[in-house]
């Protein structure tokens, strides 16, 4: 039986006082949640106020990214030893905001899957559970190009590290088009997605695609989040503009809760 795992992508959003107010409302009413994994993703620069305010409370926290090297002159980075000194558990990895908005802009999209995989490897060095962001650009949907799309990444990932490695992640099924849009996927289409990813990984272990939970992310609201987790291949979700609100994101994880 797969635990789901609710996830709060804060992105670039939060004051030290905006977060304790959210942090608050959130922690206030955690036995209405108990069931689920709960984890909080809030810019690194609030990673201590918040590993404070979770540590003792059940609750989760990591960051929106890493760097897929060790240490050294990098600036501007932060690598898996720094996340584990924080405490995190998680770290999202190749959030298509990071793929489409920044230096990953230049890149061929081959070339980031490759990133992505490195970035991967250096998290479960340190013991850090990535949750691996993968989904297709509106043009690859109107295409109709979704699993291409996600078995590339799947299997450079399958490739470099092993399907055993898989077992140690969490994949988040996040198209493009549904984010931050106010337009989620249907539970249909979702639940079609994320069949095809567990399959995938099956082809290799069955038991590690048992296993391996895989979040849905784009536009998740308190109210499409249940018919959205009630499919069988749904085990909870990635949650970006709808972390922000307290008793929002409360909502989303009470639909998790089975
Ligand atoms: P959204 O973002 O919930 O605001 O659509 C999801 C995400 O980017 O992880």
């Amino acid at each position: 039986m797969r635990k789901p795992l609710v996830a709060g992508n804060w992105k670039m959003n939060g004051t030290s006082a905006k977060n304790v107010l959210l942090l608050d409302g959130i922690l206030a009413q955690k036995d209405k949640f108990s069931s689920v994994n709960v984890a909080i993703f809030p810019p690194a620069v609030y990673l201590h106020q918040v590993q404070m305010a979770l540590q003792s409370s059940g609750l989760s926290w990591g960051t929106q990214n890493l760097s897929q090297f060790r240490q050294g002159a990098y600036t501007g980075e932060i690598s898996a030893a720094m996340l584990k000194d924080f405490g995190c558990k998680y770290v999202l990895i190749g959030h298509s905001e990071r793929r489409c908005l920044y230096a990953e802009l230049d890149l061929d999209q081959l070339v980031l899957d490759h990133i992505v995989a490195d970035k991967i490897d250096m998290a479960l060095t340190e013991g850090v559970t990535p949750i691996i962001c993968i989904g297709e650009s509106p043009e690859e949907h109107a295409k109709g190009q979704t699993e291409e799309v996600i078995a590339r990444l799947m299997d450079i990932v399958i490739n470099q590290s092993g399907v055993k490695a898989l077992a140690q992640t969490v994949l988040a099924y996040e198209p493009v088009w549904a984010i931050g849009t106010g337009k989620s996927a249907t539970p249909e289409w979702a639940q079609e997605v994320h069949s095809f990813m567990r399959e995938r990984v099956a082809k290799h272990d069955r038991a590690t695609a048992e296993s391996l939970q895989i979040l849905y992310g784009g536009s998740v609201k308190g109210d499409n989040a249940a018919p959205l987790f009630s499919m069988p291949d749904i085990d909870g979700g990635l949650v970006g503009g709808a972390s922000l609100d307290a008793d929002e994101f409360v909502k989303i994880c009470q639909a998790a809760c089975s």
